[in-house]
């Protein structure tokens, strides 16, 4: 219990107030790491979800442009990641081996001290609530934490890796992923700058997340029935070493293994995929070029000459279109045909003859061939 009770030191007041121990280096690490990563996510992320307006542009430009605060943000929320998966490992020992009580769990008590505390504000009960470690805002903020981040881990996997996710689901998730996020993370900021800032920046400046202690006056109204029972001398004590030692047998293996997984997890999450990063310009509308009409008069008999030898009309139609002996022979030369029912004839490939499209002999080499017909 003495390690539970400080002097506070930085106490205004003329006799130093008692505080009290409430939170370890650990717990002050995790709340540093969560206020960087989730201010940090939000500066880079709602300018993305607003990004048509002003203010998102003027933002997204201060920070370097959309791609790199694509892979801020991207850093930043592996980051939160991994403090998830070391949170839940911390979680599981203080539960499991310690035996700790899940203290931030709500139950049918806070309802009550809900009420209780209405009625208190509202001037109907003389008494403040007497509450617990965790109170009922407490609770809520913290589910609301983990809720929030379940919310924004799958849906940003979702944005991550579109094309994986769209291998299981329809195209429309994506842009309902994006919605869900965006709409996620302005409810989570809205609540930060009002329910937080309230109740531990405005209402009374609660420093205990940074210096671990906190003051006898706050810890009556907001912990009352904890500062009841330390001042009775409970205090948790933590289970036998043997036991412990026993139970960290056990407790390793699996933390090894279930640490394992998930940090292979967050790896696959984040490596899985390099798509959404870089911004594809929009494409370029080009306008077709005016389609030039071939005409009889464009032909050049040599020219045309040359384009029969190098293509295989003459198996059919003989060296010199001539035609001649056979089946297929059918002359060409100083053919009655014109130069447009010439054209259609070799497109549509007539009997036996097989169809030659543009990419086989252009217009113009068919206005050479038709001329060079001609002087035949
Ligand atoms: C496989 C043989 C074969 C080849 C190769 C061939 N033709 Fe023909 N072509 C024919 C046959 C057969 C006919 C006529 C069918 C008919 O009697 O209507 C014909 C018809 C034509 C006609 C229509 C003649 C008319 O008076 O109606 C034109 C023009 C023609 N060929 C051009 C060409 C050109 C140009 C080439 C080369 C790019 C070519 N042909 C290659 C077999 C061939």
């Amino acid at each position: 219990m003495a390690e539970n009770i400080q002097t506070n030191a930085t106490a205004q007041s003329a006799e130093p107030q008692q505080s009290y121990r409430r939170f370890g280096p650990g717990q002050r690490f995790e709340h540093v790491v969560l206020l960087v990563t989730f201010t940090g996510l939000a500066v880079t992320g709602l300018p993305q979800t607003y990004a048509e307006y002003g203010w998102a542009k003027a933002l997204i430009d201060l920070m370097g442009g959309i791609e790199s605060i694509r892979v801020i943000h991207r850093i930043l929320a592996t980051i939160l990641m991994a403090e998830a998966i070391y949170h839940g490992g911390i979680l599981t020992y203080k539960l499991f081996v310690l035996g700790r009580k899940a203290t931030m769990i709500p139950g049918f008590r806070d309802l009550k001290d809900v009420l209780q505390w209405i009625a208190f504000n509202l001037g109907l009960r003389q008494e403040h609530p007497h509450l617990p470690r965790y109170n009922f805002g407490e609770k809520a903020e913290y589910l609301a934490v983990i809720w929030g981040t379940v919310i924004m881990v799958i849906t940003g996997f979702m944005m991550w890796n579109p094309i994986a996710t769209t291998n299981f689901l329809p195209g429309s998730a994506v842009p309902v992923a994006r919605v869900a996020h965006g709409a996620e993370a302005l409810l989570a900021v809205l609540s930060i700058i009002t329910w937080h800032m309230w109740n531990v920046h405005i209402r009374r400046f609660n420093r205990a997340m940074f210096t671990g202690n906190l003051p006898l006056d706050a810890m009556e109204e907001e912990h009352g029935e904890e500062l009841e029972q330390i001042l009775a001398g409970h205090v948790d004590e933590d289970p036998p070493r043997e036991v412990i030692a026993k139970r960290n047998m056990y407790f390793f293996p699996y933390a090894f293994i279930v640490g394992t997984l998930l940090v292979l997890g967050l790896i696959f999450f984040v490596t899985f995929e390099d798509t959404a990063i870089t911004t594809v310009d929009p494409a370029v509308v080009v306008e077709a070029p005016d389609v030039v009409e071939v005409s009889a008069e464009d032909g050049v008999a040599e020219t045309g000459a040359e384009v029969w030898a190098s293509l295989n009309c003459n198996e059919c139609h003989g060296e010199n279109a001539e035609g001649g002996e056979g089946r297929l022979n059918v002359a060409l030369a100083n053919t009655s045909l014109t130069f447009d029912e010439f054209v259609a004839a070799v497109r549509r490939g007539p009997a036996d003859m097989k169809a030659y499209s543009v990419r086989d002999v252009s217009d113009l080499d068919l206005a050479h061939l038709y001329a060079w017909l001609q002087s035949q």
